[in-house]
């Protein structure tokens, strides 16, 4: 397994692959847990190569405290990519990936707007740009996303589209915990306390009621909420448990009920 720092040997690695073999991408922020591993897996299935990329990207953080409060796990990173059977990792640094040091970035005008854009201003500006530039990079067949991540799965499949980009976007189910809680890098920075706690959210949020119901019945559970709202037939959230900021969604059918 490669591990490539710097642009220059991430592209000649990437130029020296024949063009008979597919290439597929798994975006992360390092941190990686069962999730990231599904994607993984799904990533091996499907391509001649699977590659990753660790990348705590600065630019979607909205919050300096969260972003220094961001695990790093190398070490742990490495070893479940090589056991996984990943070809290459790319774990560049910020002026890498960041030339410009962002005065050039991928923006979208409504999406971004909503839910998780409303309480995070200038989060999927920077989701999108470093996005950009890792498909611009890996010049993946396919990239791979967690569905949990619902909001920022729509709009990197739109930005793909809009900009003619030649990869295929797939989204990949959410990994729950045996308490349904979805897993999340941020998890880890739950107390003991709180991720017992934090198994009420899913469970109220597939509670079969109206999105203003289901946020007056998360706060009753002690939860700081963002929002609740169903967006793209899904019922998405955000929610506050103890210092750490959750989202989670699930399926919505006709009527705003849950499969
Ligand atoms: O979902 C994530 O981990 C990040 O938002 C991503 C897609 C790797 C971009 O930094």
């Amino acid at each position: 397994m490669k591990i490539l720092n710097s642009i220059s040997a991430w592209q000649k690695w990437r130029n020296a692959i024949p063009p008979t073999q597919s290439v597929g991408l798994v975006p992360t922020m390092g941190a990686l847990h069962a999730g990231h591993q599904s994607l993984i897996r799904r990533c091996r299935q499907e391509n001649d190569i699977c590659t990753i990329s660790l990348f705590v990207n600065p630019t979607q953080f909205n919050d300096q405290e969260d972003l220094a409060n961001y695990p790093n796990t190398f070490e742990a990173d490495r070893k479940l990519c090589e056991d996984e059977g990943v070809d290459a990792i790319f774990f560049p640094d910020y002026n890498e990936l960041y030339p410009d040091d962002y005065r050039y970035r991928v923006s979208e005008s409504e999406v971004s707007r909503l839910l998780c854009g409303a309480h995070r201003p200038g989060h999927f500006d920077g989701v999108l740009s470093v996005v950009m530039k890792l498909l611009n990079l890996a010049r993946p067949d396919r990239a791979y996303f967690g569905e949990k991540d619902w909001q920022q799965l729509q709009l990197v499949k739109g930005m793909v589209e809009a900009f003619f980009m030649p990869v295929t976007i797939v989204g990949c189910p959410t990994v729950r915990d045996t308490d349904q809680l979805a897993l999340s890098s941020r998890n880890f920075r739950l107390s003991q306390v709180d991720r017992q706690k934090a198994a009420g959210f899913p469970r109220i949020l597939s509670t079969q009621a109206p999105a203003e119901q289901v946020a007056r019945l998360l706060e009753a559970d002690g939860f700081a909420v963002d929002y609740v709202q169903d967006f793209k037939g899904r019922r998405c959230a955000a929610i506050h448990c103890g210092e750490v900021r959750l989202i989670d969604n699930l399926p919505l059918y006709e009527k705003g009920e849950h499969i």
